[in-house]
């Protein structure tokens, strides 16, 4: 039996289930039993009736996972997959920002920490974010962390002032605006389609801004054929299966940068190996203090209220 095989096996010995970022490698994608962005992954953990999660993404989302499953295993590959934005913003130094603001209401992009999510009022994924903003009360100031790109964009799309966390995906930040330029000559015709952790000058110049799941939606209804996508290069797997005569060209990113194209090197710790060997030996494991775990949530909750 080869690796995917082995962790198919298991999966169904263990009646466990699999679930995968669309940053994943193919070869994780194509065995998991459920391939999503972070918002749907996160409704699939709270209805999954496996015993045990494996979350082949990072590590924040493994821990989301086990917010919404407390009493069920969450097994992440490596623990060292982890997060520019996540790491940028320890919940001792949110803590001090909202001490400064006591009466703005904290709103988080679900890539943080559970300790920072504890600390929220409101969690939101890139594929709601803008819900969740326009929800709460016009009065009500919002502090956004911590991904500043994404708060930049939600202040010109719902109109709200917002106090920003300094945070950035060092991925989304990597993209060249020079070298975009030289691809928009050689694709006159193509579209420029981008995640919302980019830089304004990126979003500025996009066709479409739009989560993981919507950049996947808008190449298979729009009636363009060409398209320059400026997110993780891992979503053009799935993508190219829906639209598999169309042109989906990664942009471009700058030269200094040391990954060779736009790769969440996060994302790419996990491998078939490590799933196998995690399922096996039912390591590692997320696990999240009591206190940690009830009051982080909430603010998912909220947020999994009002998206469908
Ligand atoms: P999505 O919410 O679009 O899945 O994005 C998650 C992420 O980490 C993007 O970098
Ligand atoms: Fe974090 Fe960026 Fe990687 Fe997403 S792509 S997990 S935001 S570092």
């Amino acid at each position: 039996m080869n690796l995917a095989e082995k962790i198919t096996q298991l999966k169904e010995e263990k009646n466990a289930v699999l679930l995968a970022h669309y940053y994943q490698y193919p070869e994780i994608q194509e065995i998991a039993d459920f391939v999503g962005d972070s918002l749907a992954l996160s409704k699939k953990a709270s209805e999954t009736e496996a015993d045990i999660i494996v979350f082949a993404g990072v590590h924040f989302m493994g821990e989301t996972a086990k917010l919404l499953s407390p009493h069920k295993k969450v097994l992440i590959p490596d623990m060292a997959a982890g997060c520019s934005l996540a790491d940028s913003c320890s919940a001792a130094d949110l803590e001090t920002l909202r001490n400064e603001y006591p009466d703005h209401i904290v709103v988080t992009y679900i890539n943080c920490s559970a300790e920072v999510k504890a600390l929220s009022d409101y969690v939101c994924t890139s594929s709601n974010a803008v819900e969740v903003i326009n929800n709460i009360p016009k009065n009500i100031p919002i502090i956004f962390a911590p991904d500043k790109n994404l708060g930049k964009y939600l202040i010109k799309e719902t109109g709200r002032d917002m106090v920003l966390w300094d945070g950035t995906c060092v991925v989304h930040e990597a993209f060249s605006f020079d070298k975009l330029l030289d691809l928009v000559q050689a694709y006159p015709l193509a579209e420029i389609i981008a995640h919302p952790e980019s830089e304004p000058h990126f979003l500025k110049t996009a066709h479409f801004v739009g989560s993981t799941a919507a950049l996947l939606k808008y190449v298979q209804t729009s009636d363009k054929t060409e398209f320059i996508i400026a997110t993780e290069v891992g979503i053009i797997h799935e993508m190219q299966k829906k639209v598999p005569h169309k042109t989906l060209i990664p942009a471009p990113i700058d030269e200094d940068n040391t990954c060779a194209c736009s790769e969440c090197a996060f994302m790419k710790v996990n491998t078939l190996q490590k799933i196998y060997d995690c399922l096996l030996n039912e390591s590692p494991e997320i696990l999240i203090e009591n206190a940690v775990l009830d009051q982080a949530r909430k603010p998912i909750e909220a947020m999994l209220e009002f998206s469908f």
